[in-house]
């Protein structure tokens, strides 16, 4: 019997009424939050293994970053760019100096991101390589996902995500990710960039084998072209160091941020790179009204001041053996498969026995938020201030879907 005075059916058929159904959202509908845990419109919990992909690290509401917004809200919230603001230096240093880069280039949301850095690649190559005119290229890899945008899903592998959205922007090549050989012979004299995630989380987590980024490093220096890491899910503590290139001492040309850094409070994305190469743009070729403004600035200040601690990539990178070895007790009781790599881990569920979809449902109604991503893979990443008893908690909720 259906309880009429649960508040979820009705909120969820009207959100299904009012929106455009670009999302497949689980029934839940969620009205406040803390830490690791949800509470939902009928006061049940939850504990949040999704971390709104990566952009909930710090888990919701961390009181250091929501004191930020408060301060900044009540001061100035908005200048656009034509102004200088007075949080905006400090954010722009201390990220740059986080990233080890000269310089830092603010805008929205991940995709704006990943756009600045297509951008920049491209000036740099015909003004600093040499790339004759429109010829630019650049290197992509299959089962990547950077965005949303008509040029991003341009060079998506993803139908899904593709399909019907043509005319389509040309200059990307793309090879199988981790095939450090096709990478290298993709490679011309009109390549300026190589643009990859260091692990692919829409994937499902997908860790390329070792050596395959200091290979892309290499091959990168050799010949003249940029190593562009997309670091907006991957980076940020998530794989238990600042960046996921850390793993294998990696340093790119250019790191694109986002999720994180905006504390779960404001989108907040960025580009860090040294002055040879952001240093192409000149006033009026790129730019954002809301990039870099003042309340983002004040929230992503003391995102990078909790970084710097190191705190929470140590917590991600010990938290996550716990992860991974409850996991991998798992392999051959309902899952297949299994990759972690700090409090980020990608399960294969055996397809015979459910989809992600389903498992994420019966793991919703068990109290635990998870994500499907493609087919019988499910990806957890829950906020990196979760204790190891919600850890030890969503594994036995697995555990127990698994089971049937
Ligand atoms: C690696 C990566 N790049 C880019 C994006 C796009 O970010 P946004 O949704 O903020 O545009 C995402 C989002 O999931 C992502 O995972």
């Amino acid at each position: 019997m259906v309880d009429d005075k649960l508040r979820t059916p009705g909120a969820v058929r009207d959100a299904e009424r009012w929106t455009a159904h670009n999302y497949h959202p689980l029934p839940v509908v969620i009205s406040s939050a803390e830490g690791a845990w949800l509470t939902d419109v009928d006061g049940r919990r939850y504990l949040d293994c999704l971390a709104g992909y990566s952009a909930l690290n710090f888990g919701h509401r961390h009181p250091q970053l929501i004191a930020a917004a408060h301060t900044q809200l009540d001061r100035l919230t908005l200048t656009s760019r034509a102004f200088i603001h007075d949080q905006f230096a400090d954010f722009c240093r201390e990220l740059a100096e986080l990233c080890g880069k000269d310089l830092v280039l603010p805008m929205n949301t991940g995709a704006e991101a990943v756009e600045t850095g297509i951008k920049v690649a491209r000036k740099w190559g015909y003004q600093v390589k040499g790339v004759a005119a429109g010829q630019a290229n650049i290197v992509v890899a299959e089962g990547n996902f950077h965005g949303r945008t008509t040029t991003i899903v341009s060079f998506s592998t993803d139908e899904d995500a593709r399909a019907d959205f043509g005319p389509y922007t040309p200059g990307f090549t793309v090879v199988p990710y981790g095939d450090l050989d096709a990478l290298t012979a993709a490679i011309d004299e009109n390549t300026v960039a190589v643009l990859l995630e260091p692990i692919q989380g829409e994937q499902g987590v997908v860790v390329p084998p070792e050596g395959y980024l200091p290979g892309v490093r290499q091959v990168c220096t050799e010949r003249d072209v940029l190593f562009i890491a997309d670091e907006i899910q991957s980076g940020l503590g998530r794989t238990g160091a600042t960046f996921a290139c850390d793993h294998e001492g990696v340093v790119p040309d250019m790191y694109l941020l986002g999720k994180a850094l905006g504390g779960g409070i404001v989108p907040v994305s960025a580009v860090a790179a040294n002055a040879d190469v952001l240093g192409v743009l000149k006033p009026g070729q790129h730019g954002s009204t809301f990039g870099g403004n003042p309340l983002a600035c004040a929230v992503a200040i003391e995102v990078v001041r909790l970084l710097a601690t190191g705190e929470f990539q140590r917590r991600s990178a010990e938290l996550g053996e716990r992860l991974r070895a409850g996991l991998e007790g798992l392999v051959g009781k309902g899952l297949v498969g299994v990759r972690v790599r700090g409090l980020w881990a990608g399960l294969d569920i055996d397809p015979a026995l459910m989809s992600g979809r389903e498992a994420c449902e019966r793991l919703a109604e068990r109290g635990v938020l998870a994500k499907d991503t493609h087919g019988s893979t499910i990806r957890l990443a829950p906020p990196l201030v979760i204790t190891e008893e919600e850890i030890d908690l969503a594994v036995t909720q697995l555990a127990e879907v698994l089971a049937g």
